[in-house]
């Protein structure tokens, strides 16, 4: 029945009959889905016909209705897991579960300890890349998810599952040597007050007196202040998007501040070989004729947030401007990225860098400038219209304004995008604490000749 249901999501005919992963629990999870099911009309269409046929064959409708919001959460959470049309979800279990790639990422830090303890186990997001050869133990007050983590995590192989149904605090971790702990943010559809967790995160600190090795998922907005002396805070971000922030007791801690990229953006351009983010790989991309292709899976930057010198050096706009990725931001690495590219701040406040020589980065996206001006909107609005863009993106960091009303100011007309025009992106900000724009392009281009800025003054 699972496999009639799951075709109508994802457009195939399906099996005509019932009778496969009718039970488990599919049945627990009826109340858990309906809003957001169905999707476009084509797929409402056909989950009216397979939910028809079922019901002749006398399958009950609240177990039809269950097995279609299963079949739908499972084709959301392809976007997460790769085993997804084998897994079990309640909708609030998928939305808080770790995707598979930072669960894998994270678990990595657990290689040589092999009794786990996974609390606040939800549907098992990180218990499916935490069990793998070793035991572990799944502890949550949900019954509900426990028991789908308990089926997820079988899916993905793991020595020996323990479950434990109840409240975290009441787990015994004798014997267990390494705790990871993922907090709820939100009670039912409620989500808690923006520091809030449960259990709160000064009970998950203090996890690491009973055993040493310790990590602890927080919301990425996490206040840097909060983390205990000696923990290593990492945040996490997938692409441009920033997902959390993990905080690692001294046992597994390796440095003090981490930002990692788990899906970097690659060029089109063919690999350099060299090892990513090594001094040897940023020089191999120092040259605009350097292949660029950053590896499929997590990179990280590492450093120590000083806060005598918080900031990279500052001086005037190169040719270059870098936009770092909100992981980078996060984690105060800013001045250490500007380190490792030989680039600088525009302005002590405020994130962006730029440099006069193009260096590949999983952790910015690298933008070449062509027109630097003093914030000006009829002047940007004459600059872009010479230019006959194709499209226009607006970044803005350190300036307040509304971007839609900008963005109408500046292309008034729908005639003021070319057809096959470049592609610009207007960044807003400040220098030397003057309200600035940049017109840029991204790098590499296809046209690998860095043209000079225009300098507009
Ligand atoms: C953020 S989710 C965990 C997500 C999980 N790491 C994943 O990737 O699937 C939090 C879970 O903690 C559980 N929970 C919250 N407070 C708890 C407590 N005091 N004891 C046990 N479980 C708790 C909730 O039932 C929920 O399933």
């Amino acid at each position: 029945m699972l496999a009639a249901a799951a075709a109508v999501y994802t457009g195939g005919d399906g099996p005509g009959g019932s009778g496969s992963g009718a039970g488990g629990p599919g049945r627990s999870t009826s109340g858990t889905g309906g809003s957001g099911r169905g999707g476009s009309g084509g797929s409402a269409a056909r989950e009216l016909a397979v939910g028809a046929r079922l019901r002749a064959e006398g399958v009950p409708a609240e177990l039809v209705a269950a097995a279609f919001t299963q079949a739908e959460l499972r084709h959301r959470a392809a976007a997460k897991f790769a085993r997804a049309e084998e897994m079990f979800f309640t909708r609030a279990g998928l939305e808080q579960a770790s995707s598979q790639a930072a669960a894998e990422h994270r678990a990595a830090r657990f290689a040589g300890r092999s009794r786990l303890a996974d609390l606040c186990t939800g549907i098992g997001g990180d218990a499916l890349a935490l069990a793998p050869g070793r035991e572990i133990l799944l502890v949550d007050r949900d019954p509900v998810h426990l028991r789908m983590a308990a089926l997820n995590v079988a899916v993905h192989g793991a020595h020996r599952v323990d479950t434990l149904l109840a409240d975290v605090r009441a787990a015994d971790l004798t014997g267990y040597d390494g705790v990871f702990v993922d907090p709820a943010r939100r009670t039912g559809d409620r989500r808690l007050a923006s520091r809030a967790s449960e259990p709160p995160l000064p009970w998950c600190f203090a996890l690491a007196d009973r055993v040493a090795a310790v990590a602890v998922k927080a919301a990425p907005g996490l206040a840097t202040d909060q983390v205990p002396q000696g923990w290593e805070i990492e945040f996490v971000a997938d692409g441009r998007d920033l997902k959390e922030a993990v905080l690692f007791s001294p046992a597994l801690a390796t440095t003090e501040r981490r930002a990692t990229v788990l899906h970097p953006a690659s060029s089109a351009h063919p690999a350099s070989g060299a090892h990513l983010g090594s001094p040897a790989h940023l020089a191999a991309l120092g040259s605009a004729e350097a292949g660029i292709a950053f590896p499929d899976g997590p990179v990280s930057l590492v450093g120590v947030a000083d806060p005598a010198e918080p900031d990279g050096p500052v001086a005037a706009p190169g040719r270059y401007l870098y936009d770092p990725s909100p992981a980078v931001t996060r984690a105060g690495l800013v001045g250490e990225l500007a380190r490792q590219l030989g680039a600088w701040q525009l302005d002590p406040m405020i994130a962006f860098l730029s440099s006069d020589t193009p260096v590949a980065t999983p952790f910015a996206r690298l933008l070449q400038i062509s027109a630097s001006l003093p914030f000006d909107v009829r002047r940007l609005a004459a600059e872009l219209r010479g230019r006959g863009i194709g499209a226009l993106e607006i970044r803005r960091r350190g300036l307040a304004g509304d971007v839609d009303e900008l963005r109408r100011r500046l292309l008034p007309r729908r005639r003021d995008l070319v057809a096959g025009g470049p592609a610009i992106t207007l960044v807003m900000t400040r220098v030397r604490d003057e309200p600035w724009a940049f017109l840029c392009t991204n790098w590499p281009a296809d046209d690998h000749t860095p043209p000079r800025p225009s300098v507009i003054e």
